[in-house]
């Protein structure tokens, strides 16, 4: 019998994308989701309902007799964290071998990205299980960029720095040649998109103009949404985050994992 891969967050954008990709090679697999009725209807998948990463014991009997674990992080949340760390102790208990996260570009406890951090503190929980793991660290969606445009124009405070964008289709086949293939263990891979360039450019490139709020605007224009500190928060350092310089990275990682390049943002957005 080929190895069991649980599959994380398969009634969303990544997770759904390798899922497809997954059963397109015939690879088994166990799809953990919360709402058994959005599961995709895939060939050589089965489907486990749980209540989320929140919920340990039900998450370790979903994963008994898996070998490889692929982790999606949760949906922002106050308890984000412990709720990564409640899944990553499950799979533990329940004997994965293999635990592949998708991380994010550069996570360190002190990133400019509030969120980012989170990401951070699941490795190192993943690393002190012991368990074998990959990070995927993705850099920003690249297909969320026409998202950030409103009413023409996009407004935040990332200055002139530069974000190597990722497209959703190339963090999943990245996963996915991690997931299916071999000597990947203990490795970290920063999957970015060809270039680097700043929302004015790519503002340009979407026929809409950057606009560089201040950080005070920057807050005060978000607060108005009644959304709890924390996810302002998020927001706002999102692109604080590329004014920082920490979402510049572009590596050829992609490539190295897939075998083609990473679609770039005039790619891309001709193909819209
Ligand atoms: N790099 C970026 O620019 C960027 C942007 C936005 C988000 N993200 C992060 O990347 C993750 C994956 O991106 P995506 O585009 O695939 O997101 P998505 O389409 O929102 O999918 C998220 C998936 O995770 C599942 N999920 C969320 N919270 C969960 C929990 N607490 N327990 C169990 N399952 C949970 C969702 O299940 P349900 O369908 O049941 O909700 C869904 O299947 C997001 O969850 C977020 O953490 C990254």
């Amino acid at each position: 019998m080929p190895e069991l891969i649980a599959v994380t967050g398969a009634t969303g954008e990544v997770g759904g994308r390798v899922a497809r990709r997954l059963a397109d090679r015939g690879v088994p697999q166990r799809l953990l989701v919360r709402d058994a009725s959005r599961a995709p209807q895939l060939p050589a998948a089965e489907v486990r309902q749980f209540p989320g990463y929140h919920a340990g014991e039900e998450m370790r009997a979903a994963l008994e007799g898996v070998h490889t674990l692929f982790l999606v992080p949760a949906a922002e949340a106050p308890d984000r964290v412990e709720q990564h760390y409640t899944a990553v102790d499950a799979a533990a208990a329940a004997g994965v071998r293999r635990i592949v996260y998708l991380g994010f570009v550069r996570a360190s406890v002190t990133s400019t990205f509030t969120l980012a951090r989170h990401h951070y503190l699941t490795e190192e929980r993943i690393r002190a299980t012991g368990v074998p793991f990959t990070f995927v660290r993705m850099n920003l969606y690249m297909d969320f960029l026409p998202a950030m445009v409103v009413d023409g124009v996009i407004r935040g405070p990332a200055g002139d720095g530069r974000v190597g964008a990722i497209l959703r289709d190339d963090v999943a086949d990245s996963v996915v040649a991690v997931l299916t293939g071999e000597g990947h263990d203990g490795q970290t891979y920063e999957v970015t998109g060809p270039e680097a360039f700043t929302l004015g450019e790519a503002a340009e490139l979407m026929g809409a103009r950057f606009v560089n709020e201040t950080v005070e605007e920057a807050y005060a224009s978000r607060n108005v949404f009644g959304a709890p500190d924390w996810e302002v928060e998020g927001w706002v350092t999102s692109y604080t985050s590329i004014a920082s310089g920490e979402l510049d990275l572009v590596t050829d990682t992609v490539e190295q994992l897939t075998g083609h390049p990473p679609v770039s943002l005039a790619e891309y957005l001709s193909r819209r």
